[in-house]
């Protein structure tokens, strides 16, 4: 006797991404946030969407995609497409020369030469906020060795999923395994019932940190720059050349002279002409 595939047999049932539904959604997907699709990850998105097929309870892309761009439902399910599209890797003090830069020279260059007392600070594309967190924890550690300036933090993303599980603060014991004893008894508070093994953030910290829903492909024109420090790490490479300009040049924007940008490991600002210099490998000052 046979049955159907998507009843409860240990099979799972999987939909088929076809070449002209994944065109509509790689278009719509590269248009409106920059993210490249090209189509060699169709079996990726076709994967990355079936738990919402499932939560839709839907047996085909076909009903997904006419589902998606439908005026009733569009706003709404194109935040849980983009919860599973975005690509959030993450962790606490990743690349930690930034971070040591910061310690070292970054905020007293700023402190102490450009006099300033209030430290703005934006971590765009902060995915589930370990980066956000990792700059209040360096900032923490500078202030109390040299008080009189105080900071906050604004932290972006767009995928609505990571930025709820980075408001909350709440990790998995296995993610701060690496992080110094020091830094981990002053920034975090065990979960009282050890068998969570879940740790979170001090109020303290989180209180330095809000975090907001904004797509950095179509970020509004400032009226006059506000950040000292802006943090855009891991996020250019999903762009391609002519986008990761649209977005360099808007960052810079909002960054006020004399300020720091930091980029992540593999990205760079070559042949892009930017109001900036390069102070260190990934590490650049707007003039
Ligand atoms: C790999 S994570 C990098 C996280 C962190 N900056 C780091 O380096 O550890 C890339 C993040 O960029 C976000 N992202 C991708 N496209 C974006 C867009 N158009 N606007 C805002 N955020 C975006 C993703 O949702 C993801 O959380």
């Amino acid at each position: 006797m046979y049955m159907n595939t998507s009843e409860n047999t240990g099979f799972s049932f999987k939909a088929e991404l076809n070449t002209k539904e994944f065109n509509r959604l790689s278009k719509f997907i590269m248009t409106e946030y920059g993210i490249k699709m090209p189509p060699e990850k169709r079996i990726m998105l076709q994967s990355r969407l079936q738990k919402r097929l499932k939560a839709l309870q839907m047996n085909s892309f076909k009903e997904y995609v006419e589902y998606l761009f439908s005026d009733a439902n569009h706003n709404e399910e194109v935040i849980h497409m983009m919860d599973v599209v975005s690509t959030n890797k993450t962790d606490f003090f990743r690349e930690s020369v930034h971070f040591d830069f910061l310690l070292s020279k970054g905020i007293s260059t700023l402190a102490n030469d450009m006099q300033e007392k209030n430290i703005n600070i934006w971590s765009a594309g902060c995915s589930s906020g370990e980066e956000a967190y990792t700059i209040a924890f360096t900032m923490s550690e500078y202030i109390e060795n040299n008080p009189g300036i105080d900071f906050s933090i604004t932290a972006s993303d767009i995928s609505t999923k990571m930025l709820n599980i980075a408001s909350c603060g709440i990790f998995h014991e296995d993610r701060v395994l690496n992080i110094p004893v020091s830094i981990k008894k002053k920034y975090f508070l065990r979960s009282i019932n050890r068998d969570e093994k879940r740790v979170k953030i001090v109020t303290d910290i989180r209180k330095k940190v809000t975090f907001y829903r904004q797509n950095l492909l179509y970020l509004p024109m400032p009226s006059k720059p506000i950040f000292h420090i802006i943090f855009c790490r891991n996020v250019l490479i999903y762009f391609d050349r002519e986008n990761q300009f649209k977005i360099l040049t808007s960052l810079c924007n909002h960054l006020k002279p004399g300020g720091f940008l930091f980029l992540g490991h593999s990205e760079s600002i070559a042949g892009y002409d930017l109001p900036v210099n390069n102070i260190q490998p990934t590490i650049f000052r707007k003039n």
